[in-house]
This record gives C-alpha cells, structure tokens and sequence, in this order.
C-alpha cells in the first residue's frame, strides 16, 4: 500500500486531539514514531506486510459489518455476540435456544453452519488513484466526471478477475481524492463455535447499550473451513478448519491504567471533515429518526415481553433498531454539548480567511462554504422526507417485501402461478420471523403520526384517502391487514385457487401493494432525481473542501472511515463525563451481581456465574480475587468496529472492543479525546467463560495464552 503524506503548505489553527484517529496500517515514519513513544514494540511489517505474516493477517471482516480476529491456529475467530447474535438466533427454537442457554461445541462435528454468512481476509491494498481518474479533468460536470471514474473502476475491478471467493473493490479515501484497490479472500464455511447465554452475552441489553460503566460479555467463537488447500469453498462437510497465516495470542497478564492498547477493525463511516452545515444537517434529522424507531420500538416491547417465541423471532431486529435509535439520541447530546456545530463555523472563519488570500485560493476554495449551505438548504428538507419514508413507512416491515409481487403483476398471465411460487419461496425466511399482528400495530403508530403531523399524508394518494375515509387509523389497519393475502406464507398459497389474472387483481388492489408502488412513485418522481443531484453537489464539496484542508493543516490527516482495515490506538484511561463525576477504568464481577435484578431481563444472572463469584472460583483469569469485565481506553472507533481484536504493545489479545460510551457517540464527526471510549470486554472474563462457565476445554485448549506481556 502506498503511504498517503500530506504535504503541509500553510498552517491555521486545526488539530486532530492526541489519540484521535483511525490510521491505514501502513503507518507513516512519524506516525509509527509516535505510536513507539507511547510503548508500541513492535516493528512496521509486524503490523502491515503482504509478504510475510502480519497482523493484517489475523484480522477478518466477519460479515458485512462488523470485525473479528482469528485466535488460533484452526481457523478460530474471535467476534462479538451482537455481530453472532442473529446467526445464534437463527439456529435457536424454544428447544433449543441458544440465545437463552447459550451454545458450546464440543468438537469440529458440533459446529453450526451459517449459510450467507461470510469472514473476508484482507489480501493488499494498493493506491489506484492515478488509474481511478484517468482522463478525469477539473472542467467537466460533476456528472461526466463520476461516469469516466466509474468506467475506469470496473475495469480496474475486471482485470483482477474477480471470482466468487474474492472481494475487489476500489474504494475511495479522502472524499475522492484518493482511491485503493483493496483485495479480499471471502470464505463462506464459517461455522458457530461457541456463544454465552445472552445474560451473559447480552448482559445490560438494551439498557446497557451505549453505557458505561457496562458488564457485557460481548464475544462469541466462530470458525472458517477451507477445502483441503486451505483455500476458501462453499459450504461441505468435507472442508477442515482453515489454518490462518498469523492469529492472535492471548494475553492473561491483565490490563493497567495508561496501559498502552491498539484496536484494528473495520470502522464503517464517519465524517470527522465535514463542514457545519453537515452538523446542523445531521441535528435536524436525528430527532424524526429517533422518533420513528421509539414509535416501532414500543410496539415491539410490548409484543416480546409477552410471549417468549415472539421474544426469538423478534430478537435481533428489535436490538438492531434499538442501537442505533440509542445511539442517534447520544450522538445529538454530544454534538449540542461540545457545541459542535460552532466549533466547526469558528474554524471554518479561518478556512474562509485563507480561501480568500489569494487568487488561486479563492477561484478553488472562494466558494465552497456559500455552496454547502445552499445546497443543504435545499436537501434537509428532502431527507427529511427520505427518512420518513426509509424509517417510517419502511419499518412496516411487510412493506420492504412488496416488491417481489411486482413480479407477478407485471408477468404475463402463464407465467403467474410460477412467479407466486418463486415470491412464497423467497419469503419463507421472512414470514418464518414475521407476526402480522405486530406489524398492524406499527401500521397504526406510524400512519397516525404521519397524519398527526401531516407527513406524506398529501403526498401519497392512498394514504390520503384512507386518512379520510377511516375513523382512526386503527379501524383502516385492522381492515387492510384482515383483507390483504400478503402477510402470512398460508395466506399466499391460499391465492393458488384463483385464476392469474384473479390473482393479479388481488395483488394489486391490495392497499399494501399500493401503499408500497404509491410511495416508491413519489420517491422515483419527487425525491430522488433532486436527493440525487445534492447528493452528487455535496460529494463534490466534500472533495474539494477535504482537499483544501489537505492542503492546509499542518498535521498528518487520517482518512475517515469507509470500511477498511485501520488501526486506532490509545491508553487505557478514566473519564469524566460531567463536572463532578470520575468513570473508573474497569469493571469486575462484582458489578454485575451489584446489578443483578431478577425481575428485569436485562440483569438477571445465570446461577452459574453467581456459584463461581461466591466461590471466587475465577482460575488465573482473576487478580487479588477480583475478575475485571469490561475497560475502557481512548481508541477512536466506530461502528463496523465491533468484535475487534484490543492489542497491547507487543500485538497480543487483551480485549475485544464491542462499543463506545454514551459521551463519545458524536466522534463519527467530531471526536473529543477527554470524552471519547471505546469499551472492551477484557480477554481474561471472555476466557474465564469458556473455561470455568462453559467448561469448553477443547475450545480452550487451542487457544494460546500467555500470561506475560
Ligand atoms: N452498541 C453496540 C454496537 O453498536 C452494541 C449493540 C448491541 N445491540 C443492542 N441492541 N444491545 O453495535
Ligand atoms: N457496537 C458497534 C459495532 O457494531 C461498535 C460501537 C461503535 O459504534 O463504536 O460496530
């Protein structure tokens, strides 16, 4: 990988705060410097090196979004449990339910496969930039210019020969200013392993989530299968555990504070750049989003504390629309109480002072803060409207499965029977995990709210009928979800004994369908010619402003997030988040029987864990009989940063990171290093688990531990 320097020329004052970042790992010389002031031992091609094994090695993408890291010489990896948690949910039923019980192999033949389920192993990475805008020049539009550079991707992805066990992509860095060919091996056996019961796994739950101080025991084990070349393949019995080329060892010599630790993972995206109109954007939006999900997340708990197989079925969407409805709320309070957005526009005085200082500068960069504001003037508002539709309609979740029925009203008559087997077949997944029931009453929240606040109630025809014609909205949901042949598997093969052009007909007058077609209408005619054509104008600022700023602070910039390997490093350390409060740095066992609640799911705690506490029955995972959970330390991540392998100086596994604390959710713009951690679950609590609750020794036996350094 080529190293990206940025050149300084002039310098104003601009910072990126001690820690703050998340650096490619091929560190510059200074960078790399740096990171050995502050007790880093090991070498550069230690960290990053495609000709021997490296760290690079032993970290995966597990999934789409989130990290893991191989922790042995069989393939074994290292994830959090949320990033297993609907895989672990998949394989649970009230039998067998591991996402209460949890699940231990007991060997290789034990092991659940995942079907779609992915662990991508980074091969290279490689700048393309000059490849990526050839034939590219500053005159031409916005439009010509994403075309030429998308034509030049594909064929840079072509002449890779990209195969089904290979991930290309080129990705771009700095806001299009720079772009990398990165290289992938995606293995598709990847095989559960071993979880902890949710009261474990999950501990705190939702209530937790976000929080410090936080008694999770956020991990799960999964292991990737290769064929007999240790290549990757398809799902078979006959593969065997993939022999990595580099994996963790772990270190049992516990964690201090200052401590020096490193986080590798996958960060997904953040905005650290951006102007403040980005900032005064994302505050506009968040409250609608936040909103919405509260709406959906009402209905859901209701539904699930009633019933247990409501409880599975329903586990994983409501924790995936639980985090980040909490983590919007987090990341509005930061934003407000670092005042984020005047920050920005203090700095953004300077910027115009030097965009003005010359005529080179100002036929660049004159403009560039009038045309952000402009342009976000005219785009709030049709986000805002994006995201009724993408979190308010859309969280009627039946909605985001009509499309597949178009296919059986746009065929022609012959073939309408085939097309409805083909959608009862795709959907068999769905409606295995989808109680109508629950989605009427979703139905109600949103529609009566939208008509409450007059949202789309004038856009959309439909829905403006049915605002009128209807007494309440629950009298309408009750009429269209009794009538509608779309929301159960039974319901849709009932529709088999009609005629297909009958069968047509039923579709399409569902008010389902036409809910659904009516507002992907608006969306296509209204809204995303012109989100389109912001969009595109922002993308341009961004690039041209990133470059300014390139240009113009005197410091080492790291790229934000986009999903590729980086490295974030740090210290251990405490925080304080208000006046006149100090968060400790860790927390131990004891914490989770202080929280223990047996009447609230979130804090009930397995007998078993409770036996060893009195017992102190903790093995050399403990330190003066004292069992540390979770720590915290200043590495800037960010979602897609979960189940990350946590090193110390010399590249050894202390934790697994899984979260941010509450007072660092705004760092996707603007991190702060007094408020900002990250929270691990400490390596010695994740092997305690396996060895002394699970009582896992094969699991444990191919782990190599060390318990100095
Ligand atoms: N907040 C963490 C993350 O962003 C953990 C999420 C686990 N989900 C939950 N709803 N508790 O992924
Ligand atoms: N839990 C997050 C994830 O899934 C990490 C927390 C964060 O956003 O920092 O990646």
């Amino acid at each position: 990988m080529k190293k990206i320097i940025l050149i300084i020329i002039t310098c104003i004052h601009y910072s990126i705060s001690a820690d703050e970042g998340m650096w490619l790992l091929t560190l510059s010389k200074e960078k790399y410097e740096e990171l050995k002031k502050k007790g880093l031992k090991l070498t550069l091609s230690e960290i990053y090196n495609t000709d021997s094994a490296s760290i690079k090695d032993a970290v995966v993408l597990f999934g789409g979004g989130c990290t893991g890291s191989f922790i042995s010489a069989n393939g074994l990896v290292l994830t959090n449990h949320h990033c297993g948690y609907s895989y672990i949910q998949r394989h649970s039923t009230i039998e067998h339910d591991y996402l209460t019980d949890g699940f231990w192999a007991k060997n290789y033949a034990e092991e659940l496969a995942n079907p779609g389920l992915t662990v991508s192993v980074l091969e290279s990475m490689e700048d393309v930039t000059n490849k990526v805008l050839l034939n590219v020049s500053e005159v031409m539009t916005e439009t010509e210019r994403n075309m030429i550079i998308s034509n030049n991707i594909k064929k840079i992805i072509e002449s890779q020969k990209p195969s089904k066990f290979t991930k290309i992509d080129v990705v771009t860095f700095f806001n299009g200013n720079v772009y990398m060919l990165v290289k992938y091996k995606v293995f598709k056996d990847v095989r559960l392993v071993g979880a902890p019961p949710s009261a474990i796994g999950k501990f705190g739950g939702d209530t937790d989530n976000w929080i410090w101080p936080r008694h999770t025991g956020d991990f799960a084990l999964f292991r990737v299968y290769a064929n007999k070349n240790n290549e990757p393949a398809e799902y078979s019995p006959d593969n065997v555990p993939y022999k990595p080329k580099k994996y963790f060892k772990v270190s049992i010599s516990g964690v201090k504070e200052n401590d020096f630790t490193m986080v590798i993972g996958f960060p997904g995206k953040t905005n650290e750049y951006c102007p403040s109109y980005t900032i005064e954007h994302v505050m506009s939006i968040n409250p609608i989003r936040i909103k919405l999900r509260e709406l959906r997340l009402e209905i859901l708990k209701t539904a699930m504390d009633t019933n247990r197989a409501i409880k599975i079925k329903y586990a994983s969407k409501q924790a995936s629309i639980a985090n980040y409805w909490k983590k919007w709320i987090g990341e509005l309070e930061g934003l407000k109480f670092l005042k984020v957005v005047e920050k920005k526009k203090e700095f953004e005085k300077e910027f115009d002072g030097w965009a003005n200082i010359s005529y080179t500068n100002i036929e660049k960069y004159g403009n560039i803060l009038n045309d952000f504001r402009e342009v976000y003037k005219n785009y709030t508002p049709l986000a805002i409207k994006e995201n009724l539709i993408h979190e308010g309609i859309f969280g009627i979740e039946i909605l985001t499965k009509i499309n597949l029925f178009e296919n059986i009203v746009k065929c022609n008559d012959t073939a309408v029977k085939t097309n409805l087997k083909i959608v009862q077949q795709s959907l068999m997944g769905f409606y295995n995990n989808y109680i109508p029931i629950i989605d009427k009453q979703t139905f109600i929240k949103i529609f009566s709210y939208f008509a409450q606040n007059n949202y789309l109630i004038n856009e959309i025809p439909t829905i403006n009928k049915l605002n009128r014609k209807f007494k309440n909205w629950e009298e309408c949901a009750n009429i269209i979800f009794n009538n509608s042949y779309l929301t159960s598997l039974q319901k849709l093969k009932e529709l088999e004994k009609f005629s297909p052009s009958k069968i047509k007909k039923i579709i399409t007058n569902d008010y389902l369908f036409k809910i659904y077609s009516e507002v992907i209408y608006y969306f296509n005619n209204y809204l995303a010619s012109r989100i389109k054509k912001y969009k595109t104008t922002i993308d341009s600022l961004n690039r041209l402003y990133t470059k300014a700023q390139l240009e113009l602070i005197a410091k080492e910039f790291y790229p934000d997030a986009n999903s590729t390997l980086r490295i974030s490093y740090g210290n251990i350390k405490k925080y304080q988040p208000r006046d006149g409060i100090i968060y400790n740095w860790y927390t131990t066992l004891d914490g989770i029987i202080e929280k223990e609640d047996t009447t609230i799911l979130d804090y009930v705690v397995p007998e078993k864990l409770k036996t060893l506490y009195y017992k102190k029955d903790y093995g050399k995972y403990a330190q003066n009989d004292t069992l540390t959970v979770c720590f915290i330390a200043n590495n800037h991540t960010t979602g897609g940063n979960s189940g990350s392998p946590v090193l110390n100086a010399y590249g050894n596994l202390i934790g697994c990171n899984f979260d941010r604390t509450w007072e660092s959710t705004m760092s996707d713009y603007y991190y702060n290093p007094d408020r900002c951690r990250n929270i691990s679950v400490d390596i010695r609590y994740v092997l305690f688990i396996i060895d002394k609750f699970a009582e896992a020794k094969n699991i444990l036996n191919e782990i190599e531990i060390v318990d100095y350094n």
